[in-house]
């Protein structure tokens, strides 16, 4: 487990995401909230680079894709069980809708092995989908 070999740096973001964190009691529903959190952050450097907010670098984009595909390969794991707490924003069609979530996670999981971080051009084509993928899953199984 990465988790095991802390930096310092990641003991700063795991605080930070508690404190983001802070009124979810549920640790299931917390971990996967860590997770989208996670997600964010990585589609964010992505987006940052393409919005000129940072310098395009490769390496630290394909860095930036390779966390992505982590994250999103671990979906399914984060909500297979019915965990809740009053601060979710996960629909219960989840678990009536299980392979279709799966699904939905697996649609973002392809976007996100199909996207090519080598260039602007084509990097900016590839979040076009990733970013379709996020939209299509919150829409029917995040309420806001
Ligand atoms: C397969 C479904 C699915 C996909 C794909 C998905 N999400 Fe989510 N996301 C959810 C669900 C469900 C929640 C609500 C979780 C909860 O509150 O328990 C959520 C919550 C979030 C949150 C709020 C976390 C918080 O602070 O509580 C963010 C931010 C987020 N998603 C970003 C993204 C981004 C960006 C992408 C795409 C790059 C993405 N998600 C892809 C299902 C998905």
């Amino acid at each position: 487990m990465k988790h095991l070999v802390l930096g310092f740096g990641t003991l700063v973001m795991a605080a930070t995401m508690a404190m983001a964190h802070g009124g979810v009691k549920d640790p299931l529903v917390k971990a996967r909230m860590d997770l989208m959190v996670e997600i964010k952050d990585s589609t964010g450097v992505l987006g940052n680079m393409l919005k000129g907010k940072i310098p395009f670098d490769a390496a630290q984009a394909e860095a930036a894709r390779l966390a992505l595909l982590d994250h999103a390969k671990a979906i399914p794991a984060a909500f297979e069980v019915q965990a809740t707490d009053p601060k979710t924003e996960a629909a219960p069609a989840i678990w009536t809708d299980w392979d279709d979530f799966v699904a939905k996670s697996n649609d973002m999981v392809a976007a996100v092995e199909a996207a090519d971080a080598s260039s602007m051009d084509s990097l900016r084509a590839g979040m076009g989908a990733i970013g379709a993928s996020c939209k299509a899953c919150h829409k029917s199984y995040r309420i806001d």
